[in-house]
């Protein structure tokens, strides 16, 4: 009989805790917000599900995936407040960008999106531009923002600018710069000019409280596999009743004629056991304390580490309200140095191999390189001080 343990006696930032997410000694791990990281029973569950796909294929695709898709379905649903029939799981927050994109947009018309949209989101836009001829606008984010209002206020200015936009993509959390933007109000203004909205939540779900009737969007896509320790490839994808029927999934199958939730869950043959970690993430989130002992506990480890590493080099944090700030990310500028610069993506594997694993997001802002920190429960203060070593080390090379 396999031992069960109970994570919710795990302290946080524990030597126990960092074995639950198998990091070996000589890796330091401040980049969560990268690729996510699963605690070992998520890790069991893909590994028994594969053990299980693997014993009878059949009986997997014909008979037991679509009820393990739905319970993920719930899981999803759950968290965010959302109706089941209005929510579905994919792969990642790339795939539900473009389905919904590539749903919605037609001919020449319009899209608006920010200066801290994720790469990924404007190439399929400048993709779309080429072939479809629509057009993307973009609201200008600079440092400082003084306000949350500021922030609305670019939205209005670009909005009333071009009044033929279609649909704005809205980051809840940045990928370069960790800003939380207010996204009930944007949706708001959005909303007044009949604008959709979709949300790209990629960094929210258990990072962030999640309300689909609270936030209003059309729209709403937000990754698993980062904040809520499912396996990677996990992601859902809420749309608002009024459009269920004009989102198609990326690759059309052999359910085309089905629920949109078989649509959505048969792709061809393919894998989808990280998708049906779901239910044993959520499991493991709660166990360790849920939401407000999480981010908690981060956010308290990565403001540290912020105002540490720019007491130790001199240096100062991204200049933005309170309330703009992600729980468990905070970004800080690095010394102006003479060394020759590298890009920040060359940085992050620079820093890997010349000091012993240590990773963490190095980001481009206005052309200033930049250090985005992650925390997470396997964080602990001796992590922070290791790349303050490395960061110290650098400059002074
Ligand atoms: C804001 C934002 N959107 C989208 C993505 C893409 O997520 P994924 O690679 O899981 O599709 C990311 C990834 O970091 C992100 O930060």
């Amino acid at each position: 009989m396999e031992e069960k343990i109970d994570y919710s006696t795990y302290e946080l930032g524990s030597q126990e805790m960092r074995a639950t997410f198998r990091l070996s000694d000589a890796y330091v791990m401040l980049n969560h917000g990268a690729y996510g990281l699963s605690p070992q029973p998520v890790v069991e569950k893909r590994i028994q599900l594969i053990k299980e796909q693997e014993s009878h294929p059949d009986t997997w695709f014909r008979i037991n995936m679509m009820d393990y898709y739905m319970e993920s379905v719930k899981t999803a649903a759950k968290l965010i407040n959302g109706d089941v029939e209005d929510t579905f799981i994919l792969n990642n927050v790339t795939e539900g960008t473009n389905c919904i994109l590539k749903s919605i947009l037609k001919d020449s018309e319009e899209i608006l999106i920010n200066t801290h949209s994720y790469k990924a989101v404007q190439n399929t836009l400048s993709e779309m531009e080429t072939t479809f001829g629509t057009k993307t606008r973009c609201v200008e984010i600079c440092f400082p923002i003084f306000d949350e209002q500021d922030v609305v206020d670019l939205y209005v200015r670009q909005l009333d600018q071009y009044p033929n936009i279609k649909i704005a993509v809205i980051d809840h959390i940045t990928s370069p710069t960790a800003l939380k933007l207010p996204v009930e109000k944007i949706v708001e203004v959005c909303r007044e000019r009949n604008v959709l909205t979709l949300i790209d939540g990629a960094h929210a779900p258990g990072q962030l409280d999640l309300d689909m009737n609270r936030i209003k969007a059309d729209f709403y896509v937000g990754n698993l596999h980062k904040w809520y320790y499912t396996f990677r490839g996990c992601a859902l994808l809420w749309v608002s009743p009024k459009h269920r029927n004009k989102i198609l999934p990326l690759v059309t199958s052999n359910y085309s004629n089905f629920t949109m939730h078989h649509r959505f869950c048969y792709w061809g043959t393919r894998d989808t056991s990280p998708q049906f970690t779901a239910a044993s993430a959520s499991k493991f989130y709660e166990d360790i304390g849920g939401l407000e002992t999480i981010t908690g506990y981060n956010n308290k480890l990565v403001t540290w580490a912020q105002s540490m590493l720019c007491e130790a080099l001199k240096t100062r944090p991204l200049d933005i309200p309170e309330s703009m700030k992600a729980p468990n990310m905070a970004v800080l500028y690095l010394p102006k140095s003479s060394k020759k610069q590298i890009g920040s993506d060359e940085l992050i594997v620079y820093f890997i191999e010349k000091y012993n694993g240590i990773t963490v997001g190095f980001t481009t802002i206005d052309g200033e390189v930049a250090l985005r920190l992650s925390a997470n429960v396997y964080n602990c203060k001796d992590d922070y001080y290791k790349l303050r070593d490395a960061l110290l080390d650098y400059f002074n090379e």
